[in-house]
């Protein structure tokens, strides 16, 4: 994974210190949509929304003024289903880095020449979703031809050499044999890889949950094959304890201490904040100090382990050792 240079290293760590002293958040979600390209069997999202209330372009100033995130993720729904979506992001970027900017997406509707604009307009990783390393991915998502899409397009652009694209797999039941061969799949294609974990608090399915003793044996065998697998290009995008942290949450079937609503949150499609996308208090964007007192002081909710957690759970000195030697510019020797 392309690291980030050494002055924009630091500038995202001094704003992420501050932050963290300010009790600000460290990572915002701008959910830019709620309409979705796919049906996935894992989601509640998935078809047309009504998007007569969505942020403008110009709107995503003012938050991020207010807010000042070190890390942007912008998702959805299917955030490429905007047809702004461009101009979202150079609002979100506002010409300025950081924050580092993360793009959430299906790439269903992913072209080349989008792919080189949202670039250009700030984005820094290209997060992609790929449960499955061939047309199961299609039935998954019940969207005929994506994997072919995929199979064709990543590679392509990644051939360009930004050394910005990263599958997103999201670890199921029905997955949790295929963790090697979706990372043969990345490392074909010639990007990184990501792995979260399903949580079922957003459909309340618990059969696309890993938790029998088989399950559970399958995935610590594969995962041990993915630490196996890591080499100096920080190709596979998790943190060592990240990936430990998620066999115990599979293992136990949650994991408590979540700081959704302070350290990370948020923003829905119509401008609400939210601790989470699987919690639906809402606060304006004023009130977000209430959110932290009365959601996160109180919040007893263990039931993901999805990425933005994962960052966020840990201590402040360990997150900064972790994106230090990691995603930014400071190389090290321990991992
Ligand atoms: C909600 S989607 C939004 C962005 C885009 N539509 C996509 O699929 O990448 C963001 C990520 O959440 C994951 N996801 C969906 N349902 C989930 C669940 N129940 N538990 C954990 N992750 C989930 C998806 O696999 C995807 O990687
Ligand atoms: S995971 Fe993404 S692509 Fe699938 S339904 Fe949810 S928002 Fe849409
Ligand atoms: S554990 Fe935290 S981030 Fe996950 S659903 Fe519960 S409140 Fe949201």
């Amino acid at each position: 994974m392309r690291k980030v240079p050494l002055v924009e290293s630091l500038r995202i760590i001094g704003r992420g210190s501050l932050n963290w002293l300010a009790q600000r958040p460290i990572v915002v979600s701008f959910e830019v949509t709620d309409a979705c390209t796919c049906y996935c069997r894992h989601c509640d999202h998935g078809g047309p929304r009504d998007e007569s209330h969505n942020l403008k372009p110009p709107d995503y100033r003012r938050y991020m003024e207010a807010l000042r995130p070190c890390v942007v993720q912008v998702s959805g729904g299917e955030p490429l289903m905007r047809e702004d979506v461009v101009e979202v992001v150079r609002a979100v970027k506002g010409g300025r880095r950081p924050p580092y900017t993360i793009l959430v997406s299906n790439w269903s509707l992913m072209t080349e020449e989008k792919y080189l604009a949202l670039r250009d307009a700030g984005i820094d990783q290209f997060s992609v979703s790929l449960d499955f390393p061939d047309e199961r991915h299609d039935h998954f998502r019940a969207y005929p031809g994506l994997y072919r899409q995929l199979e064709d397009l990543v590679p392509r652009l990644a051939r360009l050499g930004h050394d910005d694209i990263v599958l997103n797999s999201c670890i199921t039941s029905e997955n949790v044999s295929e963790i090697n061969a979706i990372a043969d799949k990345a490392r074909a294609w010639g990007v990184n890889l990501c792995y979260s974990a399903y949580s079922a608090r957003r459909t309340g399915c618990r059969d696309l949950f890993p938790g029998s003793p088989e399950q559970i044996a399958e995935l610590n065998a594969q995962l041990d094959r993915v630490e196996a697998r890591r080499d100096p290009t920080n190709w596979i995008v998790n943190a060592p304890t990240t990936l430990e942290a998620t066999r115990r949450y599979f293992a136990s079937g949650g994991t408590p201490g979540c700081k959704a609503g302070l350290r990370f949150l948020v923003v829905t499609a119509a401008g609400d904040l939210q601790p989470c996308s699987m919690q639906f208090h809402r606060f304006p964007l004023e009130k977000r100090e209430l959110m932290a007192s009365e959601f996160t002081s109180s919040n007893q909710c263990g039931e993901c382990y999805v990425s933005i957690r994962s960052y966020l759970d840990k201590s402040f000195p360990r997150l900064l050792w972790e994106n230090v030697s990691g995603f930014l510019s400071v190389s090290s020797s321990e991992k």
